[in-house]
């Protein structure tokens, strides 16, 4: 099959009710937590992409015992420090940055060296933002090259607590160190800039000794190792990075509107939003509940005119991490010039998204102005494409496909995508769904 996707044409009004793939922050973390749980742990709804898929063959490369049915996903886990580490394990985090960082932490007590690989894309990001501290509980890292991927640990019997001061406000930073600290005596405390939450409200839901106080900017956060994580059963919620690619498909599309079921609206990954919201979107939440301390609901959107730009706070950016690429394409076709501040962290992605969403934006005819750390977008209305973009040499960023898949359907023009197979990495059903709007037939 060609890995290759043609529109030329924008996609026509729609209503429609849909379901997206389940979130992959939540399901990297339920794999990872439920491994060093005590019994038979389930999760309904799991992410099937690559992702995931990585994360369990790591699991079963440290002895960890897993069963995927149709409906769910078993994992049989054997207790904190349960994992076998057999001499000269590799271990491949495959296109992940959250699998690669976070599992780290739950390493560092190996007593062989372990290695941990990645692919091209994440063999290029950042992997000191995670040694520094867990080197602080007294893990050992050897790199071949600074910082990247392939690395090796070496971790220690010895592990103490540390205080740790997290100020990129990266949630992998401060999750992988939060699951080292399930293996260190004494208490680990974090002064962590504001990230998305799973991992504090997945601590206090299994009893694990954690107390949190929070500023506007900073989380302190307190761990105890516990003394054994009970096992426990989850149900994934929608994808709210997955949503947002068909809020902007809704936004954009004229006399159209769309119900996205049972999406995980937790304020720390809500930025879009507020950020759509800001700018003129239609955007209602119905049916929110609870759910283990996350928030799930339906989101209504419906298309809106008039989008107007936005100098956007940067106190949103962290809720909004992954949705920028798509929040710059809604910016180019709002009024008025949109200013995206701080921001440098969008180069550390899967691909450096500040530039090349830029990139892609000035490939539709669409004026940006960039700096490392920011970008303003001269919107457009009414912006009408009429030439061949091509979009390839992305890092199969799975985002970049999916946000050149939506501009496309959007503004028209005949477009070129390369690497549709990204998309599995995180959002497998992403091209399946867009089929499912197409058809005529009204649900809403
Ligand atoms: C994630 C955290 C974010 C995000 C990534 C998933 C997580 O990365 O971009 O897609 O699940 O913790 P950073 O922590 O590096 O900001």
């Amino acid at each position: 099959m060609k890995n290759i996707i043609e529109i030329n044409k924008k996609i026509r009004s729609f209503k429609k009710k849909i379901n997206v793939d389940g979130d992959k922050s939540l399901s990297i973390r339920w794999a990872l937590l439920a491994s060093q749980a005590e019994g038979k742990s389930k999760a309904y709804n799991l992410l099937k992409s690559e992702d995931v898929a990585s994360t369990l063959n790591c699991l079963k490369k440290l002895g960890v015992k897993i069963n995927y049915k149709k409906k769910f996903c078993e994992i049989h886990g054997k207790g904190l420090n349960s994992y076998i580490y057999k001499k000269k394990l590799s271990l491949n985090a495959g296109n992940s940055g959250t699998l690669g960082r976070l599992i780290l932490g739950l390493l560092i007590n190996t007593k062989e060296k372990i290695e941990i690989t990645g692919d091209k894309s994440l063999s290029k990001r950042d992997f000191s933002r995670v040694t520094l501290p867990l080197e602080k509980f007294g893990a050992k890292f050897y790199y071949k090259k600074k910082n990247k991927l392939p690395l090796k640990i070496h971790g220690s019997e010895y592990l103490k607590g540390i205080n740790y001061l997290e100020n990129k406000g990266s949630a992998q930073c401060k999750s992988s160190i939060m699951f080292a600290a399930l293996n260190a005596s004494g208490t680990t405390s974090i002064k962590a800039k504001k990230s998305r939450n799973h991992s504090e409200l997945l601590f206090k839901y299994l009893n694990i000794p954690i107390k949190i106080k929070k500023t506007q900017k900073y989380d302190f956060i307190d761990i105890k190792r516990p003394k054994k994580i009970k096992a426990f059963n989850y149900k994934i919620p929608g994808d709210i990075s997955s949503s947002a690619f068909f809020m902007a498909l809704t936004i954009l599309t004229d006399n159209s509107e769309l119900l996205i079921k049972d999406i995980n609206v937790n304020p720390s990954r809500s930025g879009i939003i507020t950020i759509l919201k800001k700018m003129g979107a239609k955007i209602l939440l119905k049916n929110l509940k609870n759910y283990r301390g996350e928030r799930i609901s339906d989101i209504l959107i419906q298309s809106s005119k008039n989008l107007k730009a936005i100098n956007c706070p940067a106190g949103l950016n962290s809720s909004a991490i992954d949705e920028f690429l798509i929040i710059f394409l809604v910016a180019a076709r709002a009024k008025g010039i949109s200013y995206f501040k701080d921001i440098s962290e969008l180069n550390q992605k899967e691909s450096p998204r500040l530039t090349l969403g830029s990139k892609i934006l000035n490939m539709m005819g669409v004026k940006t102005k960039l700096t490392k750390n920011s970008i303003k977008i001269y919107g457009q209305p009414d912006l009408k494409i009429k030439k061949l973009i091509i979009i390839k040499n992305y890092l199969k960023d799975h985002r970049i496909f999916m946000m050149s898949t939506i501009a496309a359907l959007t503004c028209g023009g005949k477009w070129k995508i390369y690497d549709k197979n990204s998309i599995d990495t995180s959002f497998p059903s992403f091209l399946k769904i867009i089929q499912k709007i197409k058809k005529k037939s009204n649900e809403i």
